[in-house]
């Protein structure tokens, strides 16, 4: 298994993605490359120590020209939310980082996927779609894959069933105006309206989406980041990549209509493969969803015109 990933940023996230990548034995190559040599050196060899604890892999650290052969190339480098700060707080600066990056890794691996994470992904996903010209399915972003997750667990936790046994989705930005889209909600194929597990207490969604929807901003009053869980979902997203699984992830990618919405990268329900994003599942959602993802997309919209992109 000859498996190339580069890692652009070994900040929190993308050292705990390389961790990630690394004890799942995912890769057989990890390139890690940073602003920071000397911390991304360090990484590299911090990282090869605890090889003989998992299957060979090789960890380097280099620059753009290393990345050369890469099949994915995961992007997590900017600045992070500060306390009080949004995620779209974070544009303006780490679109600049993006215009100086994108170019030098096109010179160097054109057909990489290239797998944006640094905040605020759904913009910095648009912005490196147009500065590469990639086609949409080659480039798309984390987006709100941690989200699903992070409403799985709580209606996991709510149910008293294993998460894995959870289905749900949040779409839409990674950020304050995320969706969730109830109406697909499930475990075991019913509707969660129709699930007494043990006489739970009756579901309060809006209660479960807002703690969903803050999660980061009590994460970061408490530990000054998040990563732990972000690197798992980017590991997930490269499993589904690199095995060409075709799984539904709610990654973001460039809308081109889909539910009314189009020239933004936001998150929807995709299948994900090895060429990237396969395609947008054309799901029935309710008219309150629909609404909500395009007052979303309008948002980002608004960012997208101030940045000129
Ligand atoms: C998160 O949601 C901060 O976007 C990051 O954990």
């Amino acid at each position: 298994m000859d498996v190339r990933v580069s890692i652009i940023g070994t900040g929190n996230v993308g050292a705990a993605t390389a961790f990630g990548l690394l004890s799942a034995s995912t890769v057989s190559e990890l390139v890690l490359v940073d602003i920071n040599k000397k911390k991304a050196e360090g990484e590299a060899m911090d990282l090869n120590h605890g090889v003989s604890f998992v299957s060979p892999v090789e960890v380097v650290s280099g620059d753009y020209s290393d990345c050369k052969g890469s099949r994915i190339v995961i992007f997590t480098a900017g600045a992070n939310q500060k306390p009080g700060e949004t995620r779209l707080d974070l544009a303006e600066k780490n679109t600049a980082i993006l215009k100086q990056a994108i170019p030098e890794l096109m010179k160097h691996c054109p057909d990489a996927i290239l797998l944006m994470v640094a905040n605020p992904v759904d913009i910095l996903t648009y912005g490196a779609l147009k500065i590469s010209g990639l086609p949409p399915r080659q480039v798309i972003g984390s987006g709100t894959v941690l989200d699903s997750s992070r409403l799985r667990y709580t209606l996991s936790r709510h149910f008293g069933v294993d998460v894995r046994n959870v289905h749900a989705y949040i779409a839409g930005e990674h950020g304050d105006t995320e969706v969730p889209l109830w109406s697909l909600a499930n475990i075991a194929g019913a509707d969660l309206e129709h699930i007494d597990f043990f006489g739970k207490a009756p579901l309060d969604r809006q209660a479960l989406f807002e703690e969903t929807k803050t999660a980061a901003y009590h994460i970061i009053e408490r530990k000054g980041a998040t990563y732990y869980a972000i690197a798992l979902a980017v590991r997930r997203i490269c499993e589904a990549i690199l095995r060409d699984e075709h799984s539904v992830l709610t990654i973001s990618s460039l809308i081109e209509g889909d539910y009314g919405i189009r020239d933004v990268c936001l998150s929807l329900p995709s299948l994900v493969c090895a060429s990237g994003r396969e395609r947008i599942l054309d799901l029935p959602l309710s008219e309150q969803e629909e609404t909500l993802l395009r007052h979303s997309a309008g948002e980002l919209r608004k960012v997208l015109s101030g940045l000129g992109l």
